[in-house]
Order: structure tokens, then sequence, then C-alpha cells
């Protein structure tokens, strides 16, 4: 079933406000959820929100709280999220990281008490619109075993990066080899299997059943590396923030503890190592020389960072946003149960 992104966007809204979610938070959720299904990263759009009605339903997500700034020092700030919606607290600190930036040339934000804040390319790329680089990070519930280990210890921690400009070179990955919610989007899309080298089963060997790696373990990407990575993450997010780390988080589709997850927003200005011309130039003509390489038998071109979602992206905003079957039936239970009326399939 497809839908206009703007109608499946207001659809959010309402079932969130009526939910009780304020109407600016309600908007920011909505919209940043829509923004990853027209990505077509639809793990990170709107298959989410029933969990979130879930943790705001049990208070794991305060739809009140606002967070605070714990302290500020040069290019430095640190934020207690208070477990308020994790794109509210996104939000405040992607514009926090910009503020100082715009001062020191550089400004970073860690914050602590926070919760799922959704596609990480959503906060990079709100600093990359304000002129700046952005790079965030955040930990997750663990699902992932260190390498060579059987318990899960990391979270599938995402890394993403984003530069201004339009149609930009733009990183958004998970440390694992693909984020958790691919694997519950191949099950609410009814696929059985999902590809090898995703998952594990809970005694580390690998799967490619959808049901067993949903109760299983996720591959940290590149081995010993991804593990190396998710640590990288677990640092600069939760040692640094004073926030949860590891096993003590709570996860969206967790609903004994909150969440608790700590998230790492960076901004950095360009132009105060080069002229933001020559910064450009220089990133189209790397650009241009990564995709000068012949490409490799199975493929007919060589893509960078953001192009698959770029595309889709101009697809989807002229086409409509499809939602899987899964998805679209916990959509309309919610709305059903809310009173809100279903948008108009395209
Ligand atoms: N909030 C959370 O707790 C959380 C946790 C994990 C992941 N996530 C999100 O999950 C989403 C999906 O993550 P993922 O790792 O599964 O993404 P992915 O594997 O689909 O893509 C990762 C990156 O690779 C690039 N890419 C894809 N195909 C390419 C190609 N052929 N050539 C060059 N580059 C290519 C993409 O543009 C993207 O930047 C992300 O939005 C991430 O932020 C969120």
């Amino acid at each position: 079933m497809t839908f206009p992104h703007e109608d499946l966007a207001r659809f959010a809204q309402a079932i969130l406000e009526r939910s009780g979610t304020p109407p600016d938070k309600a908007h920011l959720v909505a919209i940043s959820l829509v923004a990853s299904n027209l990505r077509g990263v639809d793990s990170h759009g709107l298959q989410l929100l029933p969990y979130y009605l879930e943790q705001m339903r049990i208070g794991n997500i305060r739809v009140e709280a606002d967070g605070h700034a714990i302290s500020e020092n040069g290019a430095c700030l640190l934020f207690d999220g208070e477990r308020a919606f994790g794109q509210h607290v996104a939000a405040a600190c992607s514009d926090h990281a910009v503020r100082l930036c715009r001062e020191h040339g550089l400004g970073m934000v860690v914050a602590r008490e926070s919760n799922h804040y959704g596609a990480a390319a959503y906060w990079s790329q709100r600093i990359a619109d304000a002129g700046c680089i952005g790079i965030t990070a955040c930990n997750a519930s663990s699902l992932v075993a260190p390498w060579q280990g059987k318990e899960p210890r990391f979270g599938t921690n995402p890394i993403s990066m984003a530069l201004p400009g339009a149609k930009r070179w733009l990183l958004d990955m998970a440390t694992t080899t693909v984020a958790m919610n691919k694997i519950v989007n191949a099950s609410l899309s009814g696929r059985e299997t999902i590809p090898a080298g995703w998952a594990m089963d809970a005694e580390g060997n690998p799967t490619t059943s959808t049901e067993v790696a949903l109760k299983g373990l996720l591959m940290p990407l590149g081995g010993y590396k991804g593990s190396g990575l998710a640590m990288m993450v677990e640092i600069l997010c939760a040692v640094l923030s004073g926030g949860a780390m590891s096993t003590e988080l709570g996860g969206v589709f967790n609903r004994t503890r909150p969440m608790r997850t700590s998230q790492m927003f960076l901004a950095i200005d360009a132009s105060r190592y080069l002229p933001l011309e020559e910064f450009g130039e220089r990133m189209a003509r790397l650009v241009g020389m990564a995709k000068s390489s012949a490409p490799a038998q199975g493929y007919d071109e060589v893509m960078v960072a953001g192009d698959p979602e770029w595309r889709i992206e101009e697809r989807r905003r002229r086409d409509g946003v499809p939602l899987s079957d899964g998805a679209w039936k916990a959509l309309s239970e919610a709305a059903a149960a809310l009173n809100i009326p279903l948008p108009a399939v395209r």
C-alpha cells in the first residue's frame, strides 16, 4: 500500500497528538520518521511508531519532557535528555552543536538519558542543513555479541555523517551488517529468510531465518572491526556523557525498563580549514575519483554513500511511500483505537 508522504506525516502526527504528545514534538517525530521512509530506510520509518506508542504508554518515553543542558564549556555541551522523545533531544542537541560550531569552529554535544532517535541521518542532515559538517552516533539496546563472544553486549550503534549541499555524500550506517529494524522489517513484510551475514542464532551460529534472527544476535560489521566501532560509539556517547552503557540500556522493543540511550552530535565548520567553495570542489572531485573506477562484474556503476537513498527519495516524493503489510496493520490498529481516520491509499 502506497501513500503520499505528506498524508502519512499528518496521520502519524494525529496519532501522536491523540496519544498525548504536544503538537511540536508530534510534528518532529512524525516528519522525521516519514523522512526515513522517503529515503527508503523503512526500518526506521513509520513502522517504529507503534513501538514508540507502547514506550509512551508505559512511561519510558516522557512526552512532556524537554531535557536540559547540564554543562557548557567552550565547544563542549553535556545534555540530560530526561527520557524525552529521542527526536526532541536530538533536535535540541543538533542545534546546540551548530551554535557552538559557529562560535568555536567545532561544537560537540553528548546526551544521556535519551530515547530512540530513529535514523541517525536525520540529525547529521539537520546539522549539515545549517552549513556545518554533521556527525552523529548513538548507542542502542544490546543485540550484538562482542567479537568471539555469544552474549549481547553492544547495540547496533549507528554512525552518520552529512555534508552541506544538495544530494550530498551522506553516510548512515549501523555498526552491524544491518540495523535490527531491517530484520523486523523482513518479518513485517512476510519474508522468512534474510541474507547470510546479517545475524546469528542465540548460540552465535550464523542464520538466514528471520524468526531465529529476531531471537538471536546481530552480526558485527566486518567482524572484530565492527565490535571496535560499536565500542568507539559507546565511548563517545555513553562513557563521555555519564549515561547508560552496553547492557544497562533498555530498548525500543523492551517493555521492562527505560531505553536510556546516549547520543553524540558533532558540528564542524569546514570554512575554518579552507574556503567553503574549495571544500565543495574537492568533495566533488573525491566523489568523481571514487566513481571513475570501472564497475566490478555484476554492477553497472560505482555509487557513494547516500546515492541509493537520494534516488529512492526522488521516486517516493513523486510516487508515494509504500508501507509493508505488517507496518500498515499495526498503524491501522493504533489509529482505530484512537479514532483517527486512515489516509487514502494512493
Ligand atoms: N537509532 C538507532 O538506535 C539505530 C540503530 C542502528 C541503525 N539505525 C539506523 O538504521 C538505518 C539503516 O542502517 P544500515 O546500516 O542497515 O544501512 P545500509 O546498510 O542500508 O546503508 C549504510 C550506508 O551505506 C550506503 N550504501 C548502501 N549501498 C551502497 C552502495 N552500493 N555503494 C555505496 N554506498 C552504499 C548507504 O548510502 C548508507 O550510507 C540507518 O538510518 C541508521 O541510522 C538506527
